[in-house]
């Protein structure tokens, strides 16, 4: 059999639906091998459908059809045809009820996509396409309808049923069923629809309004994490508060279900009224997670409540229009970070993951516009580009209009369009009326794809007392892109004289390819802070000498400036050292770098979390971004090389914050906390690299005594130095890391990803052990991102070892899971996809690796088209 390429669907083609569907009525029979799922759906010819002979199409998806009435009338053979997917009615009536009874199977669904099992309990995940692996429907988000959902099941195995909206009515059937009907009274797509059945436990809590209405609160866990819930039920009531303090956003239902599941493709869904979560984004204790999980916990709560808004009441009308609601509701869960944590250091997350992931997919085979215009797997555009990237694209926004005008566009947008399936156009003209500012320009940030690149210089005429900045702009070709027209960006300045006092600050509207701005009353040479807050998500090129950037270190009034100065210094000492190393030449550390690094140690003002990042170096992958041909070995060992050089020369230092941060409180989740261990722990990062090993072991190992039972944060910095490198203690601290926690499956995600990105020479051996090991489940995705996904992606001199292994290895996994889940198998495979950045050789393997993936026969659209455009 031949591979035939899948079919892709193109944004040009959308055309309104032939019908609507008012009205859904589900009912579910969930048994033990499969599940009877009836629906009665209200369908009339849509006024605005655009064809002249209009065809009943249904999608469907490994559901067996077993009945369909129209208007109470049994459908005979002749009546419909079903057709790869699709369930095809000839004469259908202008008005009409249809009822659709169909069988499947969840028991055996691996996919984790319509619905499914999850360590026996049942739930539902129906974006982008998964209602259709239910039943038969018109999936498309502009489908708007009400719902109804009656669940019958077993009582003892799944007392607890849930769907969306509220509960209407509930009843006993015969001495082991019971059946609950739910309603939703809002409109939704069905995208939006969920529903769970399990023995769970709740947490309940509740939260009064600003219009003074209660809403029950409640959060669903598997038995035995009820006391892991605290967290995340906090974050929920702070993430309501804030959407009514910032946006006005007001939650509508009467009740707000959140259920935990082990089991899950993504983080989390919005599903209305009953949301659904990873459960690594609901569980937190101090013993069990994180200062990182405990912020991401918060984080997604808070992306997922905003949904309720920018996504479920004002919807997509399909999904080339998916950054209307990924891109604004990051935006809006970034801005609740930065007000409720430290908003520097949320700026520098958000940057670094910018920076991190969607550079490289903007620099790569898969580049694609904020708003693609087209597919073949829309499960492939969930996407740094589409989330985080549209996420930018909101925040020029509201740089260019002002925050005020920013807050009256988005009142607009809302309620303008409340109950509606829209474009990202509309939410750009509801911001256009609001301003009074043209956005026309400004659109081709969604269409065009690449990073563009801002070369400046700057001139000064001493004379005139004037300074002059010339930005000149450029955006490299990407695929089916050859030519960009230049970008309207807000370029955000300071300009601070040499005392380190602020001349003043500007947003500069960029919209030429060449830009040269003037600036009046300048009494001397200033020294240019640009690109503030990181204003537009760009490149910036300017030659500051190294003084420069030390300068803005110190004394930048704009706090993620002064995290990036360090970064650009970072870079470029560590770029150097890669040239020096790739020509065999003794590294040493430039002269200035350890003065610069003392006196950070010594900005005390500073708060401590900024301070920490401020310490760290770019990552691994951040630098190779930077290089044109990356050299995975070089950059790890220069980058070994200079956290070395800073601990042995600066040890003192070190061991003096290490010490003054050491606390043994009991763990507590707020900002001097996170900050106080965030920076002790950066130290000891440092000092587990000292040539001195009895002394770093000491701490390390006294750190993870004390912290293995209390304090995850804790535990896993004292141990991560020692189980990465080749220590004698690797062996032993694993297997007591283990038994300590070997019941808790977030806990063993830690565990198996320590293992991952060791950099011992045998790590890819003891991976593939790990794939065996009981800890271990392929079809469990926290699983296989924690090994897979830490091995391809985070150990990059492992992964990228030069005999090309690890691409053998990554394909076996990819095939593996090609056939159980093609999202996560599409979500492994992207490591391979970017084979061009690499040396001649690697290039060769990866490719040879790319071409064994596509000639495998059943290959899933989802990696299919990965593999294609990557080899094209
Ligand atoms: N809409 C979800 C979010 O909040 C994303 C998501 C969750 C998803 N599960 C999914 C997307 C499964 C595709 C497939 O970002
Ligand atoms: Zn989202």
């Amino acid at each position: 059999m031949k591979n035939i390429s899948p079919a892709a669907v193109y944004l040009k083609d959308y055309t309104p639906s032939d019908y609507l569907i008012d009205t859904v009525d589900l009912e579910f029979e969930l048994g033990e091998t499969s599940t009877r799922v009836k629906s009665k759906l209200t369908v009339r010819e849509n006024p605005a459908s655009l064809s002249s002979a209009k065809k009943l199409i249904l999608n469907g998806e490994n559901v067996l059809l077993k009945t369909i009435l129209l208007n109470g009338k049994e459908l005979t053979k002749t009546d419909f045809k079903i057709q790869e997917n699709k369930l095809i009615i000839s004469a259908v009536p202008a008005k009409f009820e249809l009822e659709i009874h169909t069988l499947i199977k969840p028991q055996e669904n691996t996919s984790l996509t319509g619905l499914y099992q999850s360590n026996g309990n049942f739930c539902t995940q129906c974006e982008a396409h998964g209602f259709s692996h239910i039943t038969y429907f018109l999936d498309r988000p502009d489908m708007m309808a009400c719902y109804t959902t009656t669940i019958i099941a077993d009582k003892e195995k799944y007392p607890i049923l849930l769907s969306n909206g509220n509960l209407v009515a509930s009843g006993s059937l015969g001495k082991d069923k019971h059946w609950v009907k739910w309603e939703d009274p809002f409109k939704k797509p069905c995208y939006l629809f969920a529903l769970v059945a399990g023995d769970l436990e709740r947490v309940q809590d509740e939260f009064i309004t600003q219009s003074g209405r209660r809403v029950d609160l409640h959060i669903y866990v598997e038995k035995g994490n009820k006391h892991k819930c605290e967290h995340a039920m906090q974050a929920v009531k702070k993430a309501m508060k804030w959407d009514e303090d910032t946006f006005g956003r007001e939650y509508d239902l009467d009740i707000y279900m959140i259920v935990a599941v082990s089991d899950f493709n993504m983080g989390a869904m919005e599903n209305k009224g009953l949301n659904i979560f990873n459960t690594k984004y609901i569980l937190a204790s101090p013993e069990t997670a994180t200062d990182d999980d405990f912020l991401h916990v918060e984080s997604v709560i808070a992306h997922e409540y905003c949904h309720n808004w920018s996504g479920n009441r004002v919807t997509c009308r399909d999904w080339f229009q998916l950054s209307l609601k990924e891109g604004l509701t990051i935006f809006r869960d970034q801005t609740f970070t930065e007000d409720t944590m430290s908003a520097a250091v949320a700026r520098i997350h958000a940057v670094n993951d910018l920076r991190n992931s969607q550079f490289g997919e903007d620099a790569g085979p898969l580049a694609h516009p904020v708003r693609p215009e087209s597919y073949v797997e829309i499960n492939n555009f969930y996407t740094a580009t589409v989330y985080n990237k549209g996420a930018e694209v909101i925040r020029m926004i509201q740089t260019l209009i002002g925050k005020e005008i920013f807050r009256q566009g988005l009142d607009l947008y809302f309620s303008r369009h409340d109950g509606q399936a829209v474009t990202i156009e509309d939410f750009v003209k509801a911001m256009e009326e609001s301003s009074g500012i043209s956005l026309e320009q400004f659109r081709l940030w969604y269409s065009q794809a690449g990073t563009p690149v801002l070369d400046i210089k700057d001139e000064y005429d001493p004379h005139h007392k004037t300074y002059y900045l010339t930005i000149r702009q450029s955006c490299p070709a990407t695929p089916g892109q050859n030519e960009k027209l230049p970008f309207h960006l807000p370029f955000k300045i300071g300009l601070l004289n040499g005392s380190g006092e602020e001349m003043f600050e500007t947003v500069l509207q960029v919209k030429k390819q060449v830009e040269k701005f003037k600036f009046d009353n300048i009494s001397s040479f200033p020294i240019p802070s640009l690109l503030r807050s990181f204003s537009a998500p760009v490149k910036l090129h300017f030659s500051y000498s190294d003084e420069q950037l030390q300068f803005l270190m110190q004394h930048d009034t704009d706090l993620f400036n002064r995290w990036e100065a360090g970064t650009k210094y970072w870079v470029r000492v560590i770029l150097d050292l890669v040239n020096d190393f790739q020509v065999k030449k003794k590294l040493q550390l430039p002269l200035g770098l350890i003065n610069v690094f003392s006196a950070l140690l010594q900005q005390a003002e500073l708060d401590k979390w900024l301070l920490a990042e401020m310490l760290t170096l770019p990552s691994e992958r951040y630098l190779a971004e930077q290089m044109t041909i990356i050299d995975v070995d070089a950059i790890h060992a220069v980058r070994e090389f200079v956290i070395t050089e800073l601990a042995n020369q600066l040890k003192q230092d070190f061991i003096e914050t290490y010490k003054k941060n050491h606390s043994l409180n009991t763990y507590q989740f707020n900002l001097q906390e996170v900050g106080r261990r965030q920076l002790k722990n950066r130290c000891l990062d440092y000092l587990v690299h000292l040539d001195d090993f009895t002394l770093h072991e000491q701490l390390a190992l006294s750190q993870f005594a004390v912290a293995l039972k209390n304090n995850m944060t804790d535990t896993l910095s004292a141990i991560k130095y020692l189980t990465y490198v080749d220590s004698p203690l690797q062996g032993k601290i694993l297997t007591q890391f283990y038994a300590a926690w070997k019941h808790d499956p977030l806990v063993v995600d830690k565990w198996l990803s320590l293992q991952a990105i060791s950099k011992s020479p045998d790590t890819l051996d003891k991976v593939k052990l790990l794939t065996q090991h009981e800890a271990f489940d392929i079809k469990n995705p926290n699983k296989v991102y924690a090994l897979i996904g830490a091995f391809a992606r985070h150990n990059p001199v492992r992964f990228h070892s030069a005999k090309g292994e690890g691409y053998l290895f990554l394909t076996d996994i990819v095939l593996e899971l090609n056939a159980l889940n093609p999202q996560i198998a599409a979500r492994m495979v992207t490591p391979l996809t970017d084979w061009k950045r690499y040396d001649i050789h690697r290039q060769g393997l990866m490719q040879r690796s790319l071409e064994m993936i596509l000639k495998t026969k059943s290959l899933s659209r989802d990696v299919h088209e990965l593999v294609s455009k990557s080899l094209q």
